[in-house]
């Protein structure tokens, strides 16, 4: 009698979270975070791929990052992910967090909110770390979610979680290992429900604008290539719900390569630090800039027009793009 009580309070209990989780599932949106800017254009600098201690030209990056800031003088900066190498933070105690965030990047002008997603080496150490507020209580410029909204006067920026879509990290760790708590309840439900409100948000969104963040690379002519899983549901999403720029890093170099059948533009801002990998195809279809080393990028958006513009280590301008949205508004 005891045990068969026992057995129904836990199978109770299954049921209730059964039955929560999928609730919670249900319900789940991309959460939102309102940035108003008060100004006549959005601006944001983009960097990726950087967390090394300030090795590998970290410290002249940011150097620049910051000169360039002081006159572009942007609302926010974006992090595509990798933020700390090799392995991700151990814990919201590592001191990689000040030495190759807080310390790095120390200009005045970078004194901005700092929207980051997590790349693939932040995924090999402690993942709920840099998702945890403590990281912000040290640093108030800190921002991580794994995926989530940024709505501003002009642009509506979709940050997604790319990583867990990459089969290689799940069938081929290697000697890596990744942290996958926090994908609930299952991968596949994780990463279903993640298309799922890409795609809502997205329909959703009356932005003139419409960003996507990822950490990997759609389309490149870099190392890695084309990310195979992310080219099949996701990139419909992307073409069918009007988005104008895809902006990802994993490749460690800047890259713009144009749609062929749609006005998606890929950015890739990957050379927040080691770069120079030697290996790249350009041949690749729509490829309109490839630079194989260190760099970052300007974005600066207002109703009409998007102008994009890569710097060097230097803080030498290597490519400017532009697009405008008024000989279609007819
Ligand atoms: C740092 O940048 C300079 C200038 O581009 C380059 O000569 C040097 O090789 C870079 N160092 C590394 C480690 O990439």
């Amino acid at each position: 009698m005891a045990k068969a009580g026992c057995f129904n309070r836990s199978f109770m209990a299954v049921l209730f979270l059964t039955f929560s989780l999928c609730f919670v599932s249900t319900l789940a949106k991309l959460q939102q975070i309102d940035h108003p800017l008060n100004s006549d254009s959005l601006r944001i600098l983009v960097v990726g791929d950087w967390g090394r201690l300030g090795h590998y030209n970290q410290t002249e990056v940011a150097f620049q990052m910051g000169r360039i800031a002081e006159e572009f003088d942007p609302a926010f900066i974006i992090s595509t992910g990798d933020n700390f190498y090799e392995n991700g933070l151990t814990g919201t105690d590592d001191p990689q967090f000040e030495e190759s965030f807080s310390k790095i990047y120390t200009a005045k002008s970078l004194q901005k909110q700092w929207y980051t997603i997590l790349g693939n080496h932040d995924y090999r150490g402690d993942v709920e770390a840099q998702l945890s507020p403590i990281l912000t209580n040290k640093d108030n410029r800190w921002f991580c979610m794994r995926s989530y909204i940024v709505n501003t006067e002009y642009a509506e920026i979709f940050f997604v979680d790319t990583t867990p879509f990459h089969d290689k990290y799940f069938t081929h760790p290697g000697h890596d290992t990744y942290d996958w708590r926090g994908l609930v309840p299952n991968r596949e439900e994780y990463l279903s429900n993640l298309l799922k409100d890409l795609d809502s948000g997205l329909k959703k969104s009356t932005a003139t604008w419409k960003i996507v963040v990822g950490h990997h690379t759609v389309r490149s002519a870099g190392q890695h290539g084309d990310t195979k899983e992310l080219l099949k549901e996701f990139l419909s999403i992307l073409k069918a719900d009007d988005v104008d720029l895809y902006i990802n890093g994993h490749d460690h170099l800047v890259q713009h390569i144009r749609s062929l059948d749609s006005k998606l533009q890929y950015f890739t801002s990957g050379g927040g630090s080691k770069a120079w990998r030697g290996e790249y195809d350009l041949s690749k279809e729509g490829l309109k800039f490839y630079y194989d080393g260190q760099g970052f990028m300007t974005v600066k958006i207002t109703k009409t027009d998007a102008d994009l513009i890569f710097y060097d280590v230097f803080g030498n301008v290597l490519y400017k793009w532009s697009v405008s949205k008024t000989h279609t508004a007819t």
